[in-house]
């Protein structure tokens, strides 16, 4: 991975090319609440944060944003921001409570109408089918460890495609597999909450597995563009070991099946003494490199690593004994994340040139910061610079070469951040959650203006 020296200074005015579209994310489980509503059946999700210690301060997505009640309302709200698109997804467990057979129809109808009411405000839905909440009970049959999860995952998105593939164009499989992988089997920081480092290789599999059934679900019921969204960081050091092991984990044991139909030899050979990869059957691989149609990108910081003998194997990274994380010279988020905008331009230049000829999309970027309404308003000058400086990044990396086609920010309103609960806002728009009020912040209003002029 190249490293520029500096990241993005540049003040003037920017233009993006015609037709760059311009959206904002978010995913169910962050967002809806109404856990317990209309026939939903428990996720992996409602299990952990139900369970003491998992997630911060016990926080759970019970009520979130009350987005499910709130829909209209969050809508209009995309309208008035001048949104061309939405991310959001869906919440498997409301379409099949049970993870697997009957289909629930309110569950169905509610993401229904979400895509009327977005196309009668001008703004084009983007689908995530899978954004972590994964139904309990295919979990209590063995979640993302066993194969058979792969073939309902397929199953789902076909039920999802059938219903609302006359109106959705856009469909992603996965959100960040490597986060279902690693922090939900291999370390146990996220949901199901299992820490045996062996298990995030064969949840790869099967993720990575699940998204190419579902590209051909999804192609089979005449999809016009399907993706998959990675959580890549270029990653930044002098020992080119360190730098290699991090970046295989991270980076290639996705890219290089879905793209290129192989798991990075260097990979496989170093993750040995976690599995034997027998869980890798004939014809798995061409079914994972299915063509797609885009790559979204969720960039936040690079991963900084350098070599230190004795340093015991970040939990996250099976292996990685030897390599200490972080110690990045830069500002930080409030989720301590560096922040190095460059990266985004040599993540995106990087991937043009060594997975040619797939569209990028950058569907999540964003910051968290520890925002407060003063007389109706919210001052967060920090993200709005976050946000410049990664669209002057992104735009560089467009100029060099990089094809890329639009930006979600993450995220529309604060929500549920994972094992973090509601302390970290990444919205643009506040969200007190105990009124429910909506309040765009300085950088909402600010984003409008950028998306009206198409630049900055
Ligand atoms: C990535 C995830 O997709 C999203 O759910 C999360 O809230 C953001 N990163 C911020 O951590």
């Amino acid at each position: 991975m190249t490293t520029s020296a500096t990241g993005s200074s540049d003040t003037g005015p920017l233009t993006f090319p015609e037709g760059f579209l311009w959206g904002a994310a978010t995913a169910a489980y962050q967002i809806e609440g109404a856990a317990a509503d209309d026939g939903r059946g428990p996720s992996i999700w409602d299990t952990f944060s139900r369970t003491p210690g998992k997630v911060r301060a016990g926080h759970t997505g019970d009520v979130a944003c009350d987005h499910y009640h709130r829909r209209s309302d969050d809508v209009r709200l995309m309208r008035d921001l001048g949104l061309a698109a939405y991310r959001f997804s869906v919440s498997w467990p409301r379409i099949q409570p049970d993870g697997s057979g009957p289909v629930n129809p309110r569950g169905l109808d509610f993401y229904d109408r979400l895509v009327d009411e977005l196309h009668e405000a001008g703004v084009t839905p983007i689908v995530t089918l899978y954004h972590w909440d994964l139904p309990q009970s295919l979990e209590d049959r063995g979640g993302w460890i066993a194969r058979d999860t792969a073939e309902r995952f397929a199953d789902y998105a076909a039920i999802m495609h059938a219903r609302l593939g006359d109106r959705v164009e856009t469909w992603t499989t996965l959100n960040e597999p490597w986060c279902s992988a690693f922090l939900g089997y291999g370390s146990g920081i996220h949901a199901p909450g299992r820490a045996e480092p062996e298990l995030a290789f064969t949840a790869v599999h099967h993720l990575l597995l699940g998204h190419g059934l579902a590209v051909g679900a999804l192609r089979a019921g005449g999809a016009a563009k399907v993706g998959i969204t990675l959580n890549l960081a270029p990653v930044i050091g002098d020992d080119p070991v360190a730098v290699s092991l991090v970046d295989g984990l991270q980076n290639r044991i996705f890219l290089d099946p879905v793209l290129r139909g192989e798991y990075p030899a260097d990979v496989v050979e170093r993750a040995r003494r976690f599995t034997d990869w027998s869980f890798v059957e004939d014809g798995d691989l061409e079914t994972i490199s299915r063509p797609i149609d885009l790559l979204g990108v969720n960039y936040y910081t690079p991963q900084t690593v350098a070599a230190r003998p004795g340093e015991p194997a970040s939990p996250v990274f099976p292996g990685s004994e030897g390599i200490a994380f972080g110690g990045a010279d830069a500002p930080k988020t409030a989720m301590g994340w560096a922040i190095q905008p460059f990266g985004l331009t040599d993540l995106l230049v990087r991937l043009s040139r060594d997975y040619p000829g797939t569209p990028l999309v950058i569907t999540e970027n964003g910051a968290a910061f520890d925002d407060e309404v003063k007389d109706g308003a919210v001052h967060d000058p920090d993200r709005v610079s976050y946000l410049d400086a990664h669209l002057r990044a992104a735009h560089a990396a467009i100029e060099q070469g990089a094809d890329l086609r639009g930006y979600m920010v993450w995220s529309l309103m604060d929500n549920f951040e994972w094992a973090e609960g509601y302390g970290k806002r990444f919205g643009v728009v506040h969200v007190d959650y105990t009124t429910q009020r909506r309040t765009p912040k300085d950088s909402a209003l600010w984003y409008r203006d950028v998306i009206r002029r198409n630049g900055l």
